[in-house]
């Protein structure tokens, strides 16, 4: 298995994905939410990349959630904080989500033979999936308005680290990916913090939304893993 690392979604070229499983980062926070809506009970999430395009589908009974500048977005029911989406608010429903960053990794990852959303939450379950899935993966962090985010630099390290230890056969990774590997094991002991002095993480502190970073933060506590499917992100 070969494993690439693309560091933010402007350096996602469409034929990087050709023939390949695409697993999309955005730990603070898109792919968290989609992680946690899932867990919830939530039927399926439909990646949208404008606010009117989510605004059309509400008649038909979606449930319109994403954010703009990390705030919820105005007559939408839900913003992008993973804490909103809990079983009360969200099982059983369809949830329309647009985001900055992460809906738009997801779309520009289209062309991968499949899509997968990762975050620290699911970062082993999702490693075990790509493995069943047998195709070459490429790791696509979200990033910040198309710069690198330290955070989803982390959560492909510990991926890379996941797909090592459970893969049977040898796996290859590009320079990037060793160096998020060894980004990875420099700070596993320290998570949260390297969470907490990111710049998306001292923008949502910023914002009042640090108890998102610690809800992202958790390693390992879902099984989820989001797959697209057509254009929906469903359970995989
Ligand atoms: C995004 O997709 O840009 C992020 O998830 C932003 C946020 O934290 O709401």
């Amino acid at each position: 298995m070969h494993i690439e690392v693309i560091s933010s979604v402007n350096e996602a070229r469409a034929d990087r994905f050709t023939h390949r499983t695409a697993i999309v980062i955005d730990v603070l926070r898109a792919t968290s939410t989609m992680i946690t809506a899932l867990q919830a009970g939530a039927v399926s999430i439909y990646p949208v990349e404008t606010v009117l395009e989510a605004r059309t589908l509400q008649r038909q009974g979606y449930m319109l959630a994403g954010e703009r500048f990390c705030r919820k977005i105005p007559g939408f029911e839900l913003g992008n904080s993973p804490n909103d989406f809990t079983p009360e608010v969200v099982q059983g429903r369809r949830i329309v989500l647009t985001t900055t960053n992460g809906t738009r990794a997801v779309h520009k990852a289209m062309r991968a033979d499949f899509v997968l959303s990762a975050a620290l939450l699911n970062a082993t379950a999702c490693a075990k999936a790509a493995i069943e899935l047998r195709r070459d993966v490429v790791l696509l962090c979200a990033g910040c308005h198309d710069d690198f985010a330290l955070e989803d630099g982390l959560c492909a390290g510990l991926i890379i680290d996941r797909l090592k230890a459970l893969s049977s056969s040898s796996v290859g990774i590009d320079d990037f990916g060793t160096a998020m590997l060894g980004l990875y094991h420099s700070s596993k002991e320290c998570v949260a913090e390297r969470l907490t002095a990111s710049s998306s993480g001292k923008r949502l502190i910023k914002m009042g939304f640090g108890r998102d970073i610690e809800s992202c933060a958790q390693l390992d506590t879902s099984g989820i893993v989001p797959k697209l499917q057509g254009d929906m992100i469903i359970v995989g």
